[in-house]
């Protein structure tokens, strides 16, 4: 039995450009891996099977369409492997459709624990690979850490950071589509009239007051750099967000923004202590299903210890 512990992730900078010809948009993404965690724990089985726990495990798929099942099986093509057999737990903590990976965060865990369940020791480099081909979230969920993310998200270069930040994360009430959100992104620049294509919308670059403030480890400057460019579609899709953001950032927050797609909203905190109360507020808000207070960076998949 093999274990694997996968964080997800809030963007501190989400740069979109213009819609390309394959449906995707260029980013500039600077990833971010908090103490959030799913677990994804592998068993010998027949062919692929799943199962799932914890409070949004109702609205996981447990068929192929799973990120989870077809990580296992790109792996098992990958070395010709005939008649691949595993059984993959994923005990869920991470929000559902919430735009902090938390179906990415799945497959990068699940190439891990097959890899190790099988004895395969795949490079890294071509984990990476296999990542990029399920989604384009899934190379950071394998790396951790900070990185900025290039092309669709899937190119990544590490990046500095000092010392941790503190962050709480409010989960709300149902998710988001991810490619709605890029939708309405794309509708809206059109709405504006600023239009939406690769030859309208400049290409994203990595904000350098955003990275020093990384390397520095300094939360104030990290939060005045905070950017999204999917918040405004996410808030258009689900306006009460700004009831959420407005509470956290009532409760003390010196930074928040959507989460990726949201509609998970993410605050920055200025130390652990405000963090646990920002946490308490918005819980208590109702702006809010729940809300966690977290660290990071963190590391990205790896096998856990046995436990005793
Ligand atoms: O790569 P992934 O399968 O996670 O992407 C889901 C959807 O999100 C894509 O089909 C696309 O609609 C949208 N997307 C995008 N540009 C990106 C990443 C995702 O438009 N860079």
């Amino acid at each position: 039995m093999i274990t694997v512990r996968v964080p997800a992730k809030v963007n501190v900078q989400l740069g979109v450009g213009g819609l390309r010809a394959d449906g995707f948009h260029d980013l500039a993404n600077v990833f971010f891996a908090v103490g959030l965690f799913d677990e994804v724990t592998a068993t010998p089985g027949e062919g692929v099977t799943l199962s799932c726990t914890g409070p949004d495990a109702a609205s996981v798929p447990l068929d192929d369409s799973n990120l989870a099942a077809r990580a296992a099986r790109l792996l098992a093509a990958h070395h010709g492997l005939a008649d691949p057999g595993v059984h993959l737990h994923i005990a869920k903590a991470i929000p559902v459709a919430g735009g902090m990976a938390g179906g990415s965060a799945d497959g990068a865990a699940a190439l891990v624990a097959c890899d190790a369940l099988w004895g395969l020791d795949t490079p890294f480099d071509t984990l990476l690979e296999l990542a990029a081909e399920l989604g384009s979230d899934v190379p950071f969920a394998l790396l951790g850490g900070v990185a900025l993310g290039r092309g669709r998200g899937e190119i990544l270069d590490a990046l500095p950071v000092a010392g941790a930040f503190h962050w709480v994360f409010a989960v709300a009430e149902g998710g988001l589509s991810t490619p709605a959100v890029f939708r309405e992104c794309d509708r809206l620049r059109e709405e504006a009239g600023t239009g939406s294509s690769e030859a309208d919308v400049p290409t994203p670059d990595a904000d350098p007051a955003l990275l020093a403030a990384l390397a520095a480890g300094d939360p104030v400057a990290l939060a005045a750099a905070l950017t999204n460019d999917l918040q405004a579609a996410a808030l258009s899709l689900r306006p009460s967000l700004a009831d959420t953001l407005h509470a956290g950032t009532e409760a003390g927050a010196i930074g928040a923004l959507v989460s990726g797609s949201g509609p998970t909203c993410a605050f920055l905190a200025k130390d652990a202590e405000s963090a646990t109360a920002i946490a308490a507020a918005l819980t208590a808000s109702g702006t809010c299903r729940t809300a966690h207070a977290t660290h990071g960076p963190v590391p990205g998949a790896e096998v856990s210890a046995p436990r005793p």
